[in-house]
């Protein structure tokens, strides 16, 4: 029997702007095709905000939906974490500006950026707080509008993102369900293969760096891909070796959002039939933080994840950073 050690979830929400944009969109913008979009990503189309939306109107959404889902009053909440590399502002935290909108008066705040890994980490530094007893209730937030940051002229980018934002309430572990195993890994090394450099300390923000376009998002698709495929594949192997979970007893996977290819070369490495892999990429491009916790929510509002699922997810983000984490329901 294994056991739960980690924070379990007691309810979770998302929220999605309402703007919708296709590939079909996309191609009167830049020189690309619903062809090529769907053939080497698997995207078919993006919730995208009205620009000048801040995430924040995104988390906080999400964040009521998920206190009503688990029946936790805001004034019970003491933690909020906050994954997400598009705060409102370089600060405040992001975090705080949620605290203030639900009326969490008693919880601390802080925002943690660790690019799409963003969900996951948040999650495990908040079990772990949860775990030193000073706090019963934290809600952990996953979200960004990373559309605010693409050069709507770079097509080896623009066609990818897409803006949305999920959350969860957590408490501490009743021994049955929560948090069985998680990991979280780094290397720094490439952290030019998936960057941002301008606006930030390196690159103040000047009237040279905007013409130079230091404010948009640099990838090096290929390499990025590469490595995705290959760190996710270590940190789920991980999660099932540290926890002594077999590939059957899972009942369903959550693989970070960004290309339905890298999901199916994970999928093809695990040999898991596509029928356990939770995919929505399709319908909202990569939403960078918010992919995991909007996917576990629509796994848990259409059925797919009840009561007793064991449940792994893994994602591989900017940095890099990777992570994963096995949680029974
Ligand atoms: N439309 C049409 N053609 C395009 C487009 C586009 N939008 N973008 C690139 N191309 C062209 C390229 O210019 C290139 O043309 P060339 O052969 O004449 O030079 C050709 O398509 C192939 O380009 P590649 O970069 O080799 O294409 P690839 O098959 O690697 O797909 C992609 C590119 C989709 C970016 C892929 O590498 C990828 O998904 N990488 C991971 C990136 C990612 O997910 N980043 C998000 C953050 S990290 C994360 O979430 C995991």
């Amino acid at each position: 029997m294994i056991t739960s050690r980690g924070a379990m979830i007691l309810g979770t929400g998302h929220a999605l702007p309402e703007r919708i944009l296709t590939n079909s969109d996309l191609e009167k913008i830049v020189d690309t095709s619903d062809q090529w979009i769907v053939e080497r990503t698997g995207i078919r189309q993006r919730h995208v905000v009205t620009p000048g939306t801040p995430l924040s109107e995104l988390v906080i959404r999400a964040a009521e939906r998920a206190l009503a889902d688990a029946g936790v009053n805001a004034a019970d909440i003491d933690l909020i974490v906050l994954g997400s590399v598009t705060g409102d502002m370089k600060f405040p935290a992001t975090a705080c500006l949620v605290q203030e909108a639900i009326g969490a008066k008693h919880a601390a705040a802080f925002d943690l950026s660790a690019a799409c890994s963003g969900f996951l980490y948040s999650y495990q530094v908040a079990s772990a707080l949860l775990a030193t007893g000073n706090f019963k209730h934290a809600l952990v937030l996953g979200g960004d509008v990373l559309t605010s940051m693409v050069d709507w002229s770079d097509r080896d980018t623009c066609v990818l993102f897409g803006d949305g934002a999920g959350a969860a309430v957590l408490a501490p572990s009743d021994g049955k369900r929560g948090l069985i195993y998680g990991c979280m890994h780094s290397n720094g090394a490439h952290a030019k293969l998936l960057y941002n450099p301008g606006g930030g300390s390196l690159h103040p923000p000047t009237h040279e760096s905007i013409d130079a376009k230091q404010h948009a998002i640099r990838m090096e698709g290929r390499e990025v891909f590469r490595h995705a495929v290959t760190s996710m594949a270590e940190a789920l192997q991980e999660v099932l070796q540290k926890s002594s979970l077999t590939l059957n007893e899972i009942d369903l996977l959550i693989p970070h959002q960004a290309n339905l290819r890298i999901i199916e070369a994970l999928g093809k490495r695990f040999a898991i039939s596509s029928d356990k892999v939770f995919i929505n990429v399709d319908r909202l491009g990569n939403t960078s933080a918010g992919s995991i916790p909007i996917a576990l929510d629509e796994a848990l509002k259409s059925g797919r994840i009840v009561p007793g699922s064991t449940v792994a997810m893994v994602t591989f983000g900017a940095g890099f950073t990777w992570a994963a984490a096995a949680i029974r329901f």
